[in-house]
């Protein structure tokens, strides 16, 4: 079975063809992306509009692009899969619309995937695929959260963020230290020539004794601090940059092992965006061998958004029965939508 993936949530377009049997773990064929990042540059951040019509622009080349690159014809492909929620309405009805319009025309089944689960599942798509069931923490732009996944559609919530994500942690607080959008990597480029120990910056909720996080008084933190530097901001940029990925990075870790801890799992899964940080998979993997669990990450390449993870979440949610393809081609997106919800 072929499937067609497309990922049009926010500000990458990416387009992807995944291989699927009846059992074993699918194959990844082909994938491109396009990112909108230098567009939304000059507005130091996502303007959605730009975004929707930058999809439409770039979702027919790509999907060209992939089935080139796979050495396969439109007519190959089995289901289409889209990115259904959560994510920018705009953005996600130029994807759902063309997968519908491309599923209609081609007479082939459609289905709506959520963002955060092809996350999830993402780790899958890497040279060390983990196996269920597993603890994951699951760090994008908008979502922290750490779920007990005992299978596909199996996820429980153990904890999530009560404001803001890390991942706008890290943007925003790269914003007060005048980095560019995106702030997160920016900002982690930054933190490699600061020191991490040089400013003491407040670990929210470290010691709550629940899984919950919450990174906004960090930010208000990094404010207070940056004014108080005043003109000596400049040269002190890396450090503050430093101590407030190590004050976020701690606070995932720790939160990480103490979930661990309460359900007794062995096995860590790490997604989304923030999972591409080099500090906090540093310091996750120090602790993970230190408590005997195994972590797993996705590819570098595919930590960020992409139609890979799309095209996935569907073979796995096929292949384990979870949920069928439709010729319904009545599409809706849902840019709020919990993930636990999928759970049945
Ligand atoms: O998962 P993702 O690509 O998009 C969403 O679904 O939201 O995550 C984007 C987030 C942004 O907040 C970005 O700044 C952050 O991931 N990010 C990073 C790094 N790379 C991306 N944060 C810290 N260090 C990085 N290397
Ligand atoms: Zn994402």
């Amino acid at each position: 079975m072929l499937i067609l993936g497309i990922e049009s949530s926010c500000d990458e377009t990416g387009v992807a063809l995944v291989q699927a049997g009846a059992t074993g773990v699918p194959l990844l064929r082909a994938h491109a992306l396009h990112s909108q990042i230098e567009m939304h540059q000059a507005y130091g951040g996502v303007v959605p509009e730009l975004a929707s019509r930058d999809h439409i622009r770039r979702v027919l080349p790509l999907t060209r692009s992939v089935l080139e690159q796979a050495g396969c014809a439109l007519a190959d492909v089995d289901v289409v899969a889209y990115t259904r929620g959560p994510g920018l309405a705009g953005a996600l009805l130029v994807g759902s619309g063309v997968a519908c319009a491309l599923g209609a025309a081609l007479n082939k089944p459609v289905l709506g995937i959520h963002h955060l689960e092809g996350h999830l599942l993402s780790p899958f798509l890497s040279a060390d695929p983990p196996q269920f069931p597993f603890v994951a923490l699951l760090v994008s732009g908008g979502h922290t959260q750490l779920m007990q996944v005992d299978g596909v559609g199996r996820y429980a919530l153990l904890g999530e963020s009560i404001d803001d994500a890390a991942g706008e942690a890290f943007d925003k607080s790269a914003k007060l230290l005048g980095l560019p959008y995106p702030g997160g990597p920016a900002l982690a480029r930054l933190a490699e020539q600061g020191e991490a120990t040089a400013f003491k910056l407040p670990r929210p909720l470290l010691h709550s004794g629940n899984l919950d996080f919450s990174f906004s008084g960090l930010k208000t933190a990094v404010l207070t601090q940056a004014k108080k530097l005043g003109a000596e901001l400049d040269a002190r940029r890396a450090d503050l940059a430093a101590s407030t990925q190590a004050a976020i990075v701690e606070v995932l870790v720790k939160k990480s092992l103490s979930a661990l801890q309460q359900t007794g799992m062995r096995r860590l899964v790490v997604a989304g965006g923030v999972g591409a940080n080099r500090c906090l998979r540093e310091q996750l993997n120090a602790a993970c061998a230190k408590a005997q669990v195994r972590v797993h990450y996705p590819e570098l390449d595919l930590c960020t958004d992409n139609g890979a993870m799309i095209a996935m979440a569907a073979a796995m949610r096929l292949q384990a029965g979870v949920e069928q393809a439709n010729r319904d081609y009545a599409f809706d997106v849902k840019p709020r939508w919990p993930l636990q919800s999928l759970a049945y």
